[in-house]
């Protein structure tokens, strides 16, 4: 198969380039492929919203690209946070005019949210499921739109460069190419390999890694994995976000419920286990201090305490104002036997985001060629030391659009590479058992949840590196004598993914942003990115 633009994955990024750039080209083929269902995405979970300066009157350009600034800690890149702040309120526009809708008040003009780190209120949001509604517009007008083929259920193994075609690539070999990738097309078991003249990589999160995460399944670091393979260049992984207050449900496994934070901009209150509203001791922003902080407060009430949780106070509203807001938190904490308004919601940080990735230029280029990255896989230097709220669908959606620019006036430049030998899977067989993966999966959220969650040391850094280099052999090996499937490239991208944070937390010998190591309790003068 070939296609002019490839697209792997179908959330808010992937889809965001794939309709312009269909669009744009109407004599071009798009192809987006996505793993599972076309809307499974951590896109479709997003609650909070979208920020972005609307209201000219209260807000300013200038004070979003502060607070951005002061939620990274010093490791922004200065220029790329005021090109998503920006040209963010365009691509919000865009949005808009592809059939998203966000909630108004009687007047007519947006309702804008506020959440931690935020000056002013300058969050979009369709009510309580705003994620869900971008997601639904945006797969309607793919849908009409005949150049793109968006296909599900189709694994992306790894992108093809010039080692599939014998040469030896290093981090040091200049003009590393990607031809397109090789898939596991899950409709037929068949591994393809897709030529492309550009491929943009738009796979999303990782905190599948973490025990406790607020991702959906699909959220395995696939396409970091793929480029860090590839010989690609990968920065910040030691910034992986911790949610204060995802639903605590005892005995749930995988993908947590999530208490967005609007929730705590519209005035609900963290309580420890006493019933005391603790944030007030840790910072002068209270409950809305930004995430890292808020988070390591969590953290630390629930270990003086003993306990896995902590509450979240909401019986002060009145029903119809948080219903109107927070119908999908209503109904999911009444689904479970608590009533918002009479019972304390029970709530732990979970990992959320990852601030690092795909290591990105200002056009969304990697290090690879014809390659690019946009959305949660790459790292564009805005987010620094830790994301601000909301910020993360805005940047998928200016680095979509930036990547959308540049490959246009790439694409005629570029020929396919003819003759891209086939996958090779000599001398693999059927797994004789699930066991083998399911148990290294669980040992390895274990220890990444255990070791190198929201505070490191660096002893819990030094376990987990040597327990992460045996689950590597097991499943290197593993991965050598059997045929692929989808869990076993998971579990192989999600070791990789976890030593790429654990060597990046251990070069980081200070403590920053989402970072807090108590070896290194203070900032150092070091500024600068890790790069692996
Ligand atoms: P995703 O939307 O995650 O899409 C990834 C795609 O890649 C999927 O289609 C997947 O199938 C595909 N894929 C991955 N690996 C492969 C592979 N190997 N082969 C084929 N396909 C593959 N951000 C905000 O700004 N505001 C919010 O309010 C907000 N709320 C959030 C709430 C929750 C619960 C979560 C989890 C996140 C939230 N975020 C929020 C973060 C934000 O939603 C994500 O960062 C953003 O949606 C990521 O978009 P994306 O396009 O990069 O990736
Ligand atoms: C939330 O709604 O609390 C999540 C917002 C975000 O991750 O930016």
């Amino acid at each position: 198969m070939q296609t002019d633009f490839l697209v792997i994955g179908s959330g808010i990024a992937g889809l965001t380039y794939a309709l312009k750039t269909a669009q744009e080209c109407p004599a071009k083929t798009v192809t987006v492929l996505t793993k599972t269902q076309s809307d499974e995405t951590n896109t479709k979970y997003a609650q909070g919203g979208i920020a972005g300066v609307m209201d000219f009157n209260n807000d300013s350009f200038l004070k979003h690209v502060e607070d951005t600034l002061i939620a990274g800690d010093g490791l922004c890149n200065k220029n790329i946070v005021e090109i998503v702040v920006k040209e963010g309120v365009d691509r919000i526009q865009e949005i808009i005019d592809w059939g998203a809708q966000f909630d108004k008040d009687p007047e007519g003009d947006y309702k804008l949210g506020k959440e931690g780190g935020h000056s002013e209120s300058r969050i979009l949001h369709h009510k309580d499921v705003t994620g869900m509604e971008m997601e639904r517009a945006l797969l309607a007008a793919i849908a009409k739109q005949k150049n793109i083929h968006l296909i599900s259920h189709c694994f992306v193994l790894d992108i093809i460069t010039q080692h599939h075609l014998g040469y030896l690539i290093t981090k040091s070999t200049p003009d590393i190419e990607c031809y397109g990738v090789y898939v596991l097309n899950l409709s037929n078991n068949k591994i393809e390999k897709i030529a492309a003249k550009i491929t943009l990589l738009a796979t999303g999160g990782n905190g599948q890694v973490y025990r406790s995460t607020t991702n959906p399944a699909i959220a395995t670091g696939d396409g970091v994995a793929m480029v860090y393979r590839a010989k690609g260049r990968i920065e910040n992984m030691e910034f992986i976000q911790f949610h204060p207050t995802a639903l605590y449900e005892p005995g749930v496994r995988g993908q947590s419920f999530l208490i967005t934070e609007a929730v705590r901009g519209d005035g609900g209150i963290l309580r420890n286990a006493a019933g005391e509203a603790f944030m007030e001791r840790y910072d002068t922003r209270k409950d809305l201090a930004p995430r890292d902080i808020v988070a390591r407060a969590i953290d630390n009430e629930m270990k003086v305490a003993g306990t896995e949780n902590v509450f979240l106070d909401c019986r002060h509203f009145s029903k119809e104002k948080f219903t109107e807001h927070f119908p999908n938190i209503y109904d999911k904490c009444l689904s479970i036997g608590i009533d918002i308004t009479k019972h304390l919601i029970p709530v732990a940080p979970a990992a959320h985001y990852s601030c690092g990735g795909i290591k990105t230029d200002e056009w969304g280029r990697t290090s690879i060629k014809n390659l690019y990255a946009a959305g949660e896989c790459a790292s564009t230097g805005l987010h620094g030391a830790n994301r601000l709220a909301s910020n993360s669908l805005l940047e998928a959606m200016v680095f979509a659009h930036r990547a959308h620019r540049d490959a246009i006036q790439q694409i005629n430049e570029v020929a396919y590479k003819n003759d891209l030998p086939d996958w090779r899977a000599d001398g693999t067989s059927s797994p004789k058992e699930m066991i083998l993966i399911t148990q290294s999966l669980k040992e390895l959220k274990l220890l990444m949840s255990d070791y190198v969650g929201i505070v490191r040391n660096n002893e819990r850094l030094l376990r987990a590196m040597k327990r992460l280099d045996l689950l590597y052999d097991e499943t290197e090996e593993l991965y050598k004598k059997t045929i692929v499937s989808p869990q076993l490239c998971e579990l192989r991208n999600m070791i990789t993914v976890a030593y790429l944070i654990v060597k990046s937390a251990g070069f980081r010998h200070e403590s920053r942003g989402l970072h807090f190591n108590t070896d290194f309790p203070g900032k150092s003068t070091m500024t600068q990115q890790i790069v692996l």
